[in-house]
């Protein structure tokens, strides 16, 4: 296996309370967490809805922390230059969300942020191999996207050891991070399997020591 930077841990503000959103960022910058992860819903690619491009750069301006926006909306190119402006660091799409995932890759190219796929828990891993050439980050969702405190998908491991060697074998040194049910009862079969970024929103915000529970889950 490449050698992979140490794991980073990306904290999803979804499930908080946005009336307290001042309060949770100094809560993520406290815990020592690597980034904030924004997830944008638009109410038909997910059946929910959340925020957009405004509210990103006010995150991204409050927190002081690289922010990826986690785009579960369709047509997601439409939406690239408006959180490009809102200043996120990463901006990862769904594959099964745009007929053209590498037209769409080509346009973020050009805005010189990291860029990835996400991919659902139901979609073969596969399907992304043929970008990896053309990607930062895949992020493997490990439930269905939409909500946050949801249970992990086991199968979530096979995937992640199966695009490891993928990208290994192509001497790719890849992002794998892993997003949704993460918590201190799979991450370390997450890193052994070869993640190195997990997000987490519900189990972050349950727990009684965030700064203890990222190091938890960095392995530290
Ligand atoms: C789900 C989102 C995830 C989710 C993570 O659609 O993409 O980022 O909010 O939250 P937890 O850790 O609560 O599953
Ligand atoms: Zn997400």
């Amino acid at each position: 296996m490449i050698e992979q930077p140490r794991i980073r841990v990306s904290i999803s503000v979804l499930g908080t309370d946005f009336a307290e959103l001042g309060h949770t960022l100094e809560l993520v910058r406290l815990s020592k967490a690597d980034s904030i992860h924004l997830d944008v819903m638009d109410g038909r690619f997910v059946p929910n809805i959340s925020f957009g491009g405004s509210i990103a750069s006010d995150i991204v301006r409050a927190s002081g922390l690289p922010c990826c926006a986690h785009l579960m909306i369709e047509q997601p190119e439409g939406a690239f230059d408006a959180f490009v402006g809102a200043g996120v660091t990463e901006l990862l799409f769904h594959v099964e969300a745009t007929r053209y995932p590498f037209r769409a890759l080509e346009l973020l190219k050009r805005s010189g942020i990291r860029r990835g796929v996400a991919v659902n828990p139901a979609s073969q891993v596969e399907s992304v191999v043929p970008l990896l050439d053309s990607v930062d980050t895949v992020l493997l969702m490990s439930v269905e996207p939409g909500f946050g405190g949801q249970s992990f998908f086991p199968g979530t491991l096979a995937k992640v050891r199966t695009l490891r060697s993928a990208a290994d074998r192509a001497g790719i040194p890849l992002r794998i991070a892993v997003d949704g049910g993460v918590d201190a009862s799979n991450a370390a079969a997450l890193r052994d399997a070869g993640a190195d970024e997990l997000v987490a929103g519900t189990a972050f915000f349950q727990a009684a020591d965030p700064p203890a529970f990222v190091q938890l889950l960095k392995g530290v």
